[in-house]
């Protein structure tokens, strides 16, 4: 679903916010959209025709549910439905996202956000790059990009994942490694460019299987793009390393100042008076896009030993190191099956809860409410200790050069099926932990 076909669904739902007087990139529209809680907000200066702002695309699930057809509910069994049948994208005749070119692109021109006053620079932060390695083909990923001069970037490249993979073969060869930055890219996009699927499943083929993305060829560079972008940005990755940030990271904390190599701009491709994506570093886009891509692997790994019904990998965690896991118990230790596969599907997840079918997993009161009356810490707690873990943790272990490590903890909220004794309990003595509701009254 394009950003076009978004904002119109958002205007007819009511929940487009629009402001059009003139708001400067720099520090102010970044306050402005927290301030918004991140509601679906288009910036359009009619002083400054040509490039237009929006933010909150991303910032709930309904937003993707209606991007991608499916329900709230659905939208995990659609995502599992792509990873499971990847379509390579067709060739498009039109290229809307080539209407304009311009081959000596200034990037002072765009309306790149500086979020906080202790950044290390204006930052774009809702991009998808993509690349082609060598052995593995395709990559399409997110990565934070620091502006550093009117044609040049610096990126963030988390060490192993396929673009540094990728840029690392190309430097040992003496080559820069070509890269196409996509800006305001389609929503089912930026979910395929958010997962990370085995080593040579191209991205954009989930992307298609998801919703239609034909895509076009750069024009100075031998890589495809999403024809719907609003902007491209055609480079190279250069060997040059230079350092990127201070920034905000998931955590809402200031991630480390890294040298990071620099990327040069050669080109910029759009459409005619381009949309251009802000999205928060640590706020509910960023946290969104990272934990939902999750939830299908998350899910099939807790189906191989589970009924599972629906996962959710919640806010709280930063949608990132938390899950609620629900289930429908068939025997006694599906609850303790579940957190051990719950770990093996989302490698970076710290704590799960296990909850019964009976169990709004979207309500973080009722996960509590589970947890009150069916848990017993010395029956149901499940410690891991000194686990591979995610480096986004701050209280977790760190050595150089080493993967970060922590403990991880599991809660099996689901009825125990046996009672402290040890004894089976009855189906009717199950039936108890249920909670009583009140018949609907006749009026209400
Ligand atoms: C909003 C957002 C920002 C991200 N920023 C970065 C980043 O700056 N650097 C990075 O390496 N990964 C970043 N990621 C994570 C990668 O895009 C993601 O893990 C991707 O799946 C990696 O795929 P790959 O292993 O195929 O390269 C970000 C993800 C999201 C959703």
């Amino acid at each position: 679903m394009n950003l076009r076909r978004f904002l119109a669904w958002a205007a007819a739902e009511g929940c487009l916010g629009r402001i059009e007087q003139p708001v400067d990139p720099h520090l102010e529209m970044a306050r402005l959209i927290h301030a918004k809680q991140e509601q679906p907000v288009l910036f359009t200066d009619p002083q400054r025709p040509g490039w237009q702002v929006v933010a909150g695309v991303c910032s709930r699930r309904e937003h993707f549910a209606w991007a991608l057809g499916a329900s709230v509910a659905g939208i995990v069994p659609s995502l599992i439905e792509a990873m499971r049948q990847p379509s390579p994208p067709a060739h498009s005749a039109e290229a809307p996202c080539q209407e304009v070119v311009d081959r000596a692109p200034n990037l002072d021109r765009l309306p790149i956000l500086k979020h906080l006053p202790g950044d290390g620079g204006p930052y774009i932060t809702a991009a998808v790059a993509i690349i082609r390695d060598p052995d593995f083909g395709r990559n399409a990923s997110f990565h934070r990009l620091m502006q550093i001069g009117p044609h040049s970037f610096t990126a963030r490249l988390v060490e192993g994942r396929g673009t540094d993979t990728a840029w690392r073969k190309a430097a040992a060869a003496g080559r820069d490694l070509d890269i196409a930055i996509c800006l305001g890219v389609p929503i089912h996009v930026l979910l395929a460019a958010a997962m990370s699927p085995a080593k040579g499943v191209d991205e954009l083929a989930i992307a298609n299987a998801l919703a239609a993305t034909p895509v076009v060829r750069c024009l100075t560079l031998d890589l495809e793009v999403p024809a719907e972008c609003e902007a491209v940005l055609e480079g190279r990755i250069t060997a040059q390393l230079v350092n990127e940030g201070p920034f905000i990271d998931l955590t809402e904390t200031w991630d480390i100042v890294r040298p990071q190599p620099v990327i040069l701009v050669g080109c910029l491709t759009h459409r005619r008076e381009p949309i251009y994506h802000a999205l928060l570093p640590g706020g509910l886009e960023h946290k969104l896009l990272m934990g939902l891509p999750r939830e299908p692997t998350l899910f099939r790994a807790v189906a191989e030993v589970a009924d599972c019904r629906t996962v959710n990998i919640t806010p709280g965690g930063m949608n990132w190191l938390h899950a609620v896991v629900q289930i429908v118990k068939h025997e006694p230790e599906d609850g303790r099956r579940a957190i051990e596969a719950a770990f093996r599907g989302h490698g970076s997840l710290k704590h799960v809860v296990v909850v019964d079918d009976d169990v709004d997993l979207f309500d973080p009161a009722a996960v509590e409410w589970a947890v009150a009356t069916r848990f017993q810490a010395d029956q149901d707690l499940m410690v891991l200790p000194d686990q591979p873990s995610s480096s986004l943790d701050p209280s977790a272990k760190v050595v150089p050069g080493q993967k970060t490590r922590s403990a991880k903890m599991g809660l099996d909220a689901t009825i125990p099926w046996t009672d402290p004794t040890g004894r089976l309990r009855t189906e009717a003595e199950r039936h108890g932990f249920h909670k009583v509701s009140y018949e609907a009254a006749p009026d209400a």
